[in-house]
């Protein structure tokens, strides 16, 4: 019995040319993809492993909290590390205790327009790169469920707005010195660092840079929003960069912050 047939796939539709070989490609069009799927693959771990273990997220002496537990609003948080009080009761195990964010968080990095680029290529394969035929048999973009929700990309943003103030005010007070005044060490630096790249990843979003220009007739009627569109627009040209640089900060950030918490290093200080 003869196999059903296959329905034919983008690439070998009526009106394209016939090839029967994936792609005639001779360069190293995959590793790029490759890369991509091993850097976000990275992350996800990363950030999944250490937003369950519940252990050495706050350095109780110097304030320093991570941004995968912030902000930690429940019972189930070190003393000290509920910045913004504990509204909710204890917490199962298997509910991270930044559970609050890391919705938010996620949210708007899936449905950011480059993350979107890099997965769509290097996971999705639609295509894996230009010239190699994809496996899918149909494209409906973006205009149906799952994908239809990447239209919420700008809510995401509005969310992400309000991460990245309460990630400044982790910052904040985190100069804090041992013996209760200010004070001032490499953790500082680390979250500070961390938390300008997040801002600029955020002011670079390109529903950032629609909020801010978009929809306007005339530029010279509006010179405020102009001055500002210029300056998102600038940040935005780096959007890819800053995309890749906030997540090795994220992680960075958190590996700091857990080395110092569990006692395995001490904060270099150089002021208290
Ligand atoms: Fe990337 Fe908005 S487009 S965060």
């Amino acid at each position: 019995m003869s196999a059903p047939a296959r329905a034919p796939r983008g690439v070998e539709g009526a009106t394209r040319a016939r090839i029967p070989a994936g792609t005639l490609r001779t360069d190293r069009w995959w590793l790029p993809p490759l890369l991509t799927t091993l850097g976000l693959a990275t992350f996800v771990v990363y950030a999944s492993i250490r937003s369950w273990v519940r252990t050495a997220y706050w350095v109780d002496e110097y304030h320093y909290l991570t941004p995968f537990y912030s902000p930690c609003l429940s019972d189930s948080c070190v003393p000290g590390a509920s910045h913004f009080g504990t509204p909710i009761g204890e917490l199962p195990m298997w509910i991270p205790l930044g559970f609050l964010v890391l919705p938010f968080l996620l949210g708007f990095r899936l449905t950011c327009y480059y993350y979107r680029k890099a997965y769509y290529r290097s996971i999705w394969l639609a295509p894996a790169a230009c010239a190699v035929a994809e496996p899918h048999t149909r494209y409906t973009g973006e205009t149906r469920l799952p994908l239809i929700l990447q239209n919420a990309h700008r809510y995401f943003f509005y969310a992400a707005l309000i991460v990245s103030l309460i990630n400044t005010y982790d910052a904040i007070i985190a100069f804090h010195g041992k013996s209760g005044g200010f004070g001032f060490g490499l953790g500082n630096i680390v979250l500070l660092v961390n938390v300008i790249l997040l801002w600029a990843y955020t002011l670079s979003c390109h529903s950032c840079r629609h909020i801010i220009g978009g929809r306007l007739k005339h530029f010279s009627a509006h010179p405020v929003r102009y001055r500002l569109w210029t300056l998102v627009s600038k940040l935005n040209t780096r959007h890819m960069l800053l995309a890749w640089t906030t997540l090795g900060t994220l992680i960075i950030t958190d590996f700091y912050i857990m080395l110092v918490a569990s006692g395995t290093i001490s904060d270099l200080r150089f002021f208290d």
